[in-house]
């Protein structure tokens, strides 16, 4: 395969990610089909009708690049040199529930040593009308104009993101932190979005989130997007296929939360 262009690469997935976009708003107040309800988690009929937008998008610039999403994985994307993480709807409660924040989120991975990279990051939220944007090595960017992680470092001036996942092993996690932290730090937020609690980071909006247990589709597009905009992606793989645990934040911060929490469960799986 030709090695693509990344900007080419970020206008496919832009482009791709406005058009899901588009359904998502068209969408958020009217009734929704659901597919399968769990008891902490949903997934619509929509997820899938975004994500076959979305491949098609893609598969229209790039036919040779496989996708893994959250709503289906092409049998290629393990043994690709490069491939597309996708998630179609991020924060599918919120949206379900017609609250207006949830997110398109779209990387591409490329082969780097035994596993993947994330090279391009988009993320977009349909209902601020914000896109974020980045490729690795430049700056991130929010509807074009750069972006940068905030400069706090006390911990009792942060604004702290937390994500409540599905399971009981890193809801129990969370929640130990959720208890120790919210004594020490400005404000707790659990806002329902994985991709849009790592855009806040890298716009400065939040200092820190932490979550125990999200999957690769969640991250990858908002990882590279924190790190593009000088912050730290803290990351570690976790049982479960494409699972991982993550602490990310402006940099000034990770150490100086955990030694707030007793037991410090999902600051520990991040690999202190
Ligand atoms: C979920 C959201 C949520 C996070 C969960 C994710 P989904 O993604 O990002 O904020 O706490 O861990 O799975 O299911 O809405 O795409």
């Amino acid at each position: 395969m030709p090695k693509p262009s990344l900007p080419k690469i970020l206008a496919a997935a832009t482009d791709a990610a406005r058009a899901a976009g588009a359904v998502m708003r068209a969408n958020l107040d009217r009734p929704k089909r659901v597919n399968e309800a769990h008891q902490h988690d949903i997934k619509l009929e929509l997820d899938v009708r975004c994500q076959r937008l979305i491949t098609r998008r893609l598969a229209g610039a790039f036919p040779e690049i496989p996708v893994l999403g959250e709503e289906g994985i092409d049998a290629a994307a393990e043994g690709a040199p490069a491939r597309w993480v996708v998630d179609p709807i991020d924060g599918t409660v919120n949206f379900a529930y017609g609250i207006p924040h949830a997110a398109v989120s779209i990387a591409l991975e490329v082969r780097h040593g035994r596993g993947f990279r994330s090279e391009v990051g988009v993320v977009y939220d349909p209902f601020m009308d914000e896109l974020w944007t980045a490729i690795r090595g430049k700056p991130a960017r929010l509807n074009g104009r750069r972006i940068h992680v905030s400069t706090r470092s006390r911990v009792d001036e942060a604004v702290v993101s937390l994500g409540f996942a599905k399971h009981d092993d890193s809801l129990n996690a969370v929640k130990a932190d959720f208890t120790d932290l919210t004594h020490h730090v400005r404000k707790l937020r659990v806002m329902g979005s994985a991709a849009l609690a790592l855009t806040y980071v890298a716009t400065g909006r939040f200092d820190a989130y932490v979550e125990a247990g999200v999957r690769l589709w969640d991250i990858a597009a908002g990882g590279l997007i924190v790190e593009c905009a000088g912050g730290e992606f803290w990351s570690h793989p976790l049982a479960g296929e494409h699972r991982y645990g993550l602490v990310a934040s402006n940099g000034l911060l990770r150490r100086k939360l955990m030694k707030c929490t007793s037991g410090g469960r999902s600051f520990q799986t991040a690999g202190h």
